[in-house]
């Protein structure tokens, strides 16, 4: 297991969705695609608490990574868990809208975006709804707006061969796929969580190792 749920140990904020179990999934995910050959450079868009990137940089200490979030208190809180889990020295936060601003290149780029629908977040319990900040649940009407922003973001700043991790919501096994078909990547797989709903999209654009591999 990685550091995620130990993040909510660390430190979150009143900006910081509480890191849930399911992006154990992510982060497994990105472990097991680049076991033989860690990445140098990540991307985390939308880091919150940083659980992400800050699992992943502590997996692979030659690795750097950026974390973004529009949260100016999220951005705080990451680099203050950064700092705790010892990967402060290659962890940047930029505060910013996705990954606007954001030069470079990135081997891996991994992000949960707010993903629950306008219609199903008015029905939430009060309770339920409070819990965690709403620019962190809030995926606009159809729960596909981060991801329509955010695939354009990574066709930009992925490196040839690079992968991309996306969690999802339980019913948008097809609808994410088919966004990233859009901009001309390709969805891999969709991988379970522990409960067995559909919860990270797997997916690379243009040629992988593995292809090279194969055609030279
Ligand atoms: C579902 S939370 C995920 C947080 C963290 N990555 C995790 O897995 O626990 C989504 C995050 O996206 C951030 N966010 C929402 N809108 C954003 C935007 N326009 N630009 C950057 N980050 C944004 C939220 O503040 C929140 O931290």
């Amino acid at each position: 297991m990685s550091l995620v749920l130990e993040i909510t140990g660390n430190e979150l904020s009143p900006d910081t969705l509480e890191p849930r179990a399911d992006t154990e999934t992510l982060v497994e995910a990105a472990l097991q695609r680049f076991r033989d050959h860690p990445p140098r450079r990540i991307l985390d868009i939308g880091t919150g608490a940083g659980c992400i990137l800050i699992s992943l940089l502590h997996e692979w200490p030659q690795a750097q990574g950026v974390g973004t979030d529009l949260a100016a208190g999220a951005v705080e809180t990451a680099r203050r868990n950064a700092e705790r889990n010892g990967v402060a020295g290659r962890a940047r936060f930029v505060q910013t809208n996705w990954a606007a601003g954001i030069d470079g290149v990135f081997d891996l780029i991994v992000s949960n975006p707010p993903y629950i629908s306008r219609e199903v977040i008015a029905n939430l319990a009060p309770e339920v709804r409070n819990h965690d900040p709403i620019l962190a649940l809030d995926g606009g009407e159809d729960g596909l707006d981060a991801y329509k922003i955010i695939l354009t973001e990574i066709k930009r700043t992925l490196a040839p061969g690079g992968w991309f991790f996306l969690e999802i919501g339980y019913d948008q096994s097809d609808s994410v796929p088919r966004l990233v078909e859009n901009i001309g990547a390709t969805p891999e797989r969709v991988i379970p969580d522990l409960g067995g709903n559909p919860r990270v999209v797997e997916c690379h654009m243009g040629i992988t190792k593995k292809t090279l591999g194969k055609d030279s």
